[in-house]
């Protein structure tokens, strides 16, 4: 990677050390790194240490006006092709995901428009605490990379997952990031439903599900990340739209059709919502209320449209390849079969979604995926990111197979 600039932002921990490594490796394989430390990351590794191995000047006070003339704070965190931030301290990831800006390293990474890519070290118990899940979570729909960390013990005498990421793993994570992304996917158009659907039952109750939208949206990401011309119809979720993907929001199962239809001709639609199948059959106009002596109300439901089967029977525009989702409680891999056939779409993902699978609103997915020729492949357990970009290669090589 010769000439590729890294922007280092040092955070306060005891793996801090591990940065020199990084620099010296990294410099030998060409890469070249300006510092920037945090007032806690100077407690453990000196300016003066990552200054001789980078070659150039640390970076560390935001209000330092000489600092300022010379390198604009927002100049710093741009002249680079990637930052990256080791170690990503608990304090520092919660920082990054909630848009602080109250020191250098963070007004940069608040700044900043390139790649960014955090190593976290910390003790296993704030790892795995509630709110560091959450900035991990966040962080990780905003786009920001992720290397490590790894099990094992730590300097605390603890043993878990903490460890910050040996620097050789964080290089190759680097050049993974820093290497020209293929664009299989360029000249493609694409529709992806995510999310779930509100069936309004009154003005403030509605019929929906558990699901948060992730893998949908992540899949939107990997095609869009594949070079596809992404369109997103979500249900109401908690997560950003996606970058670069044109994202239309809607809540009820026909405003969803609706779009998707309006969407077509696209050659690939992946259906990843899970959509009410159901909605109540009067929305009432003013709020139900609870009556002296009265039973409960009755609600009476009709069916919704199905939008995938809507897609895969089109009879003008059926995309080339329409893709749906099971999720399955139970005996998955014959009821996605069953499922595969009866919406007459080409590929099925299939996943358990019983209690306990974690799949709803977690960050990662296991995968059975079904072709129509019968074809089964079990995939591994994976970041939902991670099986978006699985599932744009395996587009890219069947619409590549089908244009040939
Ligand atoms: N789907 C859809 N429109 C619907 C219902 C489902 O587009 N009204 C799509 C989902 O996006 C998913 C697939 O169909 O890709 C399967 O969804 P699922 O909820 O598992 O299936 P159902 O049709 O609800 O079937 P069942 O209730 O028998 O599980």
């Amino acid at each position: 990677m010769p000439g590729r600039r890294i922007l280092l932002v040092v955070g306060g921990g005891i793996a801090a050390y591990k940065c020199l490594e990084l620099i010296r490796r990294g410099r030998e394989r060409g890469l070249t790194f300006r510092c920037v430390t945090t007032r806690a990351a100077e407690q453990f590794v000196t300016p003066l240490a990552l200054e001789s191995l980078s070659g150039h000047r640390v970076w560390r006070d935001l209000f330092a006006l000489g600092e300022e003339a010379e390198m604009g704070h927002i100049r710093l965190s741009r002249d680079a092709d990637l930052v990256v931030v080791a170690p990503a301290t608990a304090d520092l990831l919660a920082k990054m995901a909630n848009g602080h800006a109250d020191d250098l390293a963070s007004t940069l990474l608040l700044a900043t428009d390139k790649p960014v890519l955090a190593a976290p070290a910390m003790n296993p118990r704030m790892w795995e605490h509630p709110a560091t899940r959450r900035n991990v979570a966040q962080l990780r729909t905003d786009g920001v990379a992720f290397v490590g960390p790894e099990p094992g013990e730590l300097a605390c005498g603890e043993q878990g997952f903490g460890r910050m990421a040996e620097p050789q793993a964080i290089l190759e994570a680097i050049e993974a990031l820093l290497a020209p992304r293929a664009k299989p996917l360029a000249g493609v158009r694409a529709l992806v439903t995510s999310g779930p659907t509100h069936e309004p039952i009154d003005p403030v109750r509605y019929l929906a599900n558990r699901s948060s939208g992730r893998q949908g949206h992540a899949i939107a990401a990997a095609l869009a990340e594949a070079g596809a011309e992404v369109e997103l119809v979500t249900g109401p979720v908690a997560l950003a739209d996606p970058p670069g993907v044109r994202t239309e929001h809607v809540e009820t199962a026909r405003e969803m059709l609706e779009r998707c239809l309006d969407a077509l001709p696209v050659d690939v639609a992946v259906c990843a919502a899970a959509v009410c199948d159901w909605r109540p059959a009067r929305t009432a106009a003013s709020k139900l209320k609870k009556e002296e002596g009265c039973p409960p109300p009755v609600l009476e439901l009709e069916e919704n449209p199905d939008i995938l089967r809507t897609l895969a029977t089109h009879p003008r525009s059926r995309p080339r390849l329409v893709i749906g989702f099971a999720a399955e409680t139970g005996d998955v891999l014959a009821m996605a079969r069953s499922k595969l056939a009866r919406k007459n779409c080409d590929w099925i993902l299939a996943n358990d979604v019983s209690p306990g699978s974690g799949v709803f609103g977690g960050e990662r997915n296991r995968i059975l995926w079904l072709r129509r020729d019968g074809t089964i492949e079990a995939w591994p357990e994976l970041d939902k990111l991670e099986v978006g970009r699985r599932l744009a290669k395996l587009i890219a090589e069947e619409l590549g197979g089908a244009r040939a």
